[in-house]
Order: structure tokens, then sequence, then C-alpha cells
């Protein structure tokens, strides 16, 4: 294991998942709650930060089991706080240092710059620059700007590098990481998606005995995973409960019903749909829905829960960006729980809870699937948000609507997938907007609905952009929308950006 210890910097989830991706396991770990450390780590990683090591707050971690004991690699706010803290002179750069750079020497006989060419780009971002090194540290790599791109503590297996090795733009980053991380370290590349499930199924084994185990299953990939996971674990003493609440895509209940049951897992399908749709008629505001829909699914899967005969366990997706403990630089800020039901927990959030995937990243997640045997076709999937079509109706939702909206959507998606273009989108969707105007067809004169498109590419739906699809594609799902589905005369095609717009239209 390598322990990331985090500073806050943004990039810190990136440092982790590039050491994984060298089969390598590592964790990320607040800079002022460090670990136990057990024999298992064989090094660490600081992390940057967005504060300066000038600042009188500045992080300052308690670092004396690890420093000279441990093989250290300081990154940016890592490194100039290893040459601070040992009497290096850091000052506040003058002009301020950001995007790329390229080394203009390196010392021939590092281990950290092994294999690492003098001209290499790397990815600067910091505002303070290290002047003086303490005696016993040696400059390994510079830049033109920069004389201390890249340092060692001599006699210990410490180094510190100024720049991001973690982005993309540090072209050589990988060749560096894994001369720590391998070379340095010294641990193995054996961490790879068949060997986390053959540990996890034995540790789940071990856990859950011969309890049972129930689990929302979602259509996504995450739950999805886990299921599979569970079953290959304790088989049939999973009960995996799917709900329809009646604001999915079009025959995405029986089709996905189907092919889980064709994967072997122990899934109920249980179809609410009239229940959620009844109990939202009427209501406009997005939250409001939003709540109306989270409410009658904790009342379906609690009752579904708890038939259940002696469940002992709720099995949820979650994964490890979920549960990374952020940073919070100013000292401990107090989390606030809330509380879904102001009537008390529903019974099954008494059950214990079992997170298999908690320490996966989200295309590990997907890698496991694919080692698990799990179709392409389900691990691919789009995002679809839980509320469904509900947000994607704006104003009230009447199951005319739904069914309205679930055949445009339909077309549009089926078309993504015939012509290829599927896989190069994050995310796509149909809007009901809550407009008629005026149209002609035939001779006559219409006054219908107008739907939007939103097809868009992101990597984690924080920010996103929308997709240039080809005119010809809009043309023919266009004209498809509008001559099929009865009541739709006008398709638009959404070009927000996210920022300022959002992904959803609610
Ligand atoms: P926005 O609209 O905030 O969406 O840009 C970002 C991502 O989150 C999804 N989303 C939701 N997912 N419940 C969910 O489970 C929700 O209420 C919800 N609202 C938005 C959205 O589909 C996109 O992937």
């Amino acid at each position: 294991t390598i322990l990331i210890l985090d500073f806050g910097s943004q990039y810190t989830q990136l440092i982790a998942r590039r050491v994984r991706e060298l089969n390598v396991y590592c964790e990320i770990h607040p800079y002022n709650k460090i670990p136990e450390l057990t024999p298992e780590i064989k090094g660490v990683i600081l992390s940057g930060s967005p504060h300066s090591t000038l600042d009188h707050n500045a992080p300052d971690p308690d670092l004396s089991e690890i420093k000279g004991k441990l093989p250290l690699l300081g990154v940016c706010y890592g490194a100039q706080y290893l040459a601070l803290k040992y009497g290096g002179v850091v000052e506040k750069s003058k002009h301020r240092e950001y995007g790329r750079a390229n080394l203009s020497s390196t010392d021939a006989t590092s281990r950290l710059f092994k294999d690492v060419p003098v001209g290499s780009q790397v990815w600067m971002s910091h505002g303070d620059t290290i002047m003086e090194l303490p005696e016993n540290y040696k400059v390994e790599a510079s830049t033109k700007d920069v004389r201390v791109a890249g340092y060692r503590i001599e006699g210990e297996t410490t180094y510190g590098i100024q720049f991001h090795p973690e982005v993309y733009h540090s072209t050589d980053g990988m060749t560096l990481l894994k001369n720590f991380v391998i070379d340095i370290v010294g641990v193995s590349a054996d961490w790879t998606p068949a060997s986390f499930i053959e540990d996890t199924v034995g540790q789940l084994r071990e856990k859950l005995g011969n309890d049972q185990v129930v689990l929302g299953l979602s259509g996504g990939v995450d739950s999805t995973v886990t299921a599979v996971l569970l079953s290959e674990a304790i088989g049939d003493r999973l009960h995996c409960i799917f709900v329809n609440n009646g604001l999915l895509r079009k025959d995405e209940f029986e089709q996905v019903l189907k092919q889980y049951e064709g994967m072997g897992l122990n899934v109920k399908g249980v179809d609410s749909s009239e229940q959620f749709l009844s109990q939202l008629a009427g209501q406009k505001d997005p939250e409001e829905k939003r709540k109306t829909i989270g409410r009658v699914f904790i009342e379906v899967f609690d009752e579904e829960a708890m038939n259940i005969e002696d469940v002992k366990w709720l099995a949820q997706g979650t994964i490890y960006p979920d549960v990374i403990e952020s940073v919070s630089v100013n000292g401990p800020s107090a989390t606030i729980k809330s509380h879904h039901n102001v009537g008390g927990l529903p019974d099954f959030m008494k059950l214990k809870v079992v997170e298999p995937m908690n320490t996966l990243f989200k295309d590990e997640v997907r890698r496991v699937g694919k080692e698990l045997g799990i179709a392409d076709e389900l691990l691919g999937r789009h995002p679809f948000p839980g509320p469904g079509l509900a947000i994607r109706i704006l104003g009230d939702i009447t199951p005319e609507k739904v069914a309205i909206l679930q055949e445009v959507d339909h077309i549009f998606v089926q078309g993504l997938k015939e012509h290829g273009l599927y896989d190069q989108v994050w995310q796509a969707g149909a809007i009901l907007l809550p407009v008629q105007s005026v149209g002609v067809m035939g001779d006559e004169r219409t006054y219908e609905q107008v739907v939007a498109l939103r097809a868009v590419e992101s990597t984690d739906g924080m920010t996103a952009d929308w997709v240039h699809l080809p005119y010809t594609f809009l043309a023919e799902i266009s004209n498809k929308i509008i001559n099929r589905v009865k009541g739709v005369n006008r398709v638009v095609y959404d070009i927000s950006s996210k920022p300022p717009a959002t992904i959803e239209w609610e």
C-alpha cells in the first residue's frame, strides 16, 4: 500500500488513480489524520495544496514516523513543505507559475528521473518557489525558471518535485511515479481487478457468513457490479430489489430485469409505477418532486427488504470518491447529517451496511465488472438520475407526458447507438418542455409540445460540454421524433455547457 497524505489539492485523487494504474493499491488520508503505519504501508506521497507553506496556519503534519523511515515523495506543496520545514528557504514567486514548462536538466544518476528525458514537459501550478535547499538536499531536476524542480535528500529515500506528475500534461509523469512506486518503494504491481475480486469475495464470505443480504439495484454500473460481486460470494443469500418508479426509460424495467435474471442474480422486480405517479400528481417544483420520489422509494424498499426473512445486511454500491474524507485546512469541520425521515429511520436503515466497492474509483468499477464477465452493454450505460424522467418533464408529471418522453428518448438513444455515437457521449436524454408551439402538418395547423435533446461529454458530471453531434444525425432524429411521436411538433438541441447551465434542466 502507498499512503497518500492529502493537503487539499484538487489533484490528490488523480495521484491515487495513477498509482492504481500501476496496479498498486493506495489510500488517501487527510494530512492531519495519519492512519496507523502498519507494515503494509510501504511508501508515502504528500499531495499539493491550495495553501502556501508561508501561511501562518499552513498544514504542518507530524511526519516523525515517516520521513527518513519510509520512502517519501513530496509533490508541489509537499515538496516545498519538506524543504522549508528542515531549513530551506521558500519565497513567493515573482510570477505565479501555472501551466507547461520543460525540464532543462536532470541528474543522470537519479533514480526518480530515470528515463525522464531532458526537455520533458511538466505541469506547474504554484505560487511559491523553493529558493534554497537544506544542506543534505540535492537538486535532481530544473526548468528554465525553477532551479529546484526536483530534489532528493541524501541518505534517505525522500524526494520532492515542484511539478505535478499525475496530470496528463506532464508527459513523463507516469514514468516518474513508476520509478518512485515500483523501483524506489519496491512494491509489486499485483493489485489487479482479478486480485481485487479474489480478495473481496474471500472477505465477504468471512464477514457475511450465512447471513441474508439485501441490495437495491438501479440498473446502473455501481449497483450492478456490487450485486455480481456479492453473488459470487454468497449466491442466493443476496436478495436484490429492482423498483420500477414509472420514470425509467422505455421498456427499461422489463429489459434490465431480464438481463439481471440471465446473469443468475436473485432479483425481485417491484413495479410501483402507480404509487409513484399518483404521489407526484400535481407537483411542479423540482425539489418537491425529488423528495416525493425519495420518500416513496424508501417506503417501497423498506417493505420489500423487511419481507426477506432474517435479513441482516444492507449492501450498497458506494464507491471511493464518496468516502474519501476531505481535508478542511482550517481545522475539522462539523459534519451535519441530514435525516431522511423525521418519524425515525426506516427499518432497513437499521441493518448493518456492507459496501464492497468503497475502495474503487469509477473506472476501476468498470474494470472489475468486465473481469466478472458483465456485458459491455451494461457497463457502458450512460448515467441516469435516480428521479429519472421526473426531472426531465418540466412542471407537473402525468402518465401521458411520461409516455411521450419515453418515446422521444428512445428514438434519440437508439439513434445514438445505431450511428455508433453512444459511447462517445457521456450522458444523453430528452427533456419535455412545458411549452406548446405552432406547427403545420399536412394542411393542418398544429399546436403541440416542444422537446429538447441534450448530449454532453464529461468525466464526472461536475463540468460538461455539449456534444457536437453531426447535423445530419440531428436532422434524422428530429424528423423521426416529429413523425412518430404524437403530440410533439418541434425539436430543439441544447448547446449549453456546465457551468453555467447544468446537465439536467431541473
Ligand atoms: P446536473 O444537472 O446537476 O447533473 O448537472 C449532474 C449529474 O447528476 C445527475 N443528477 C441526479 N442524479 N439524483 C440523481 O441520482 C438527482 O436528483 C440528480 N440530479 C442530477 C445528472 O443526471 C448528471 O449525471
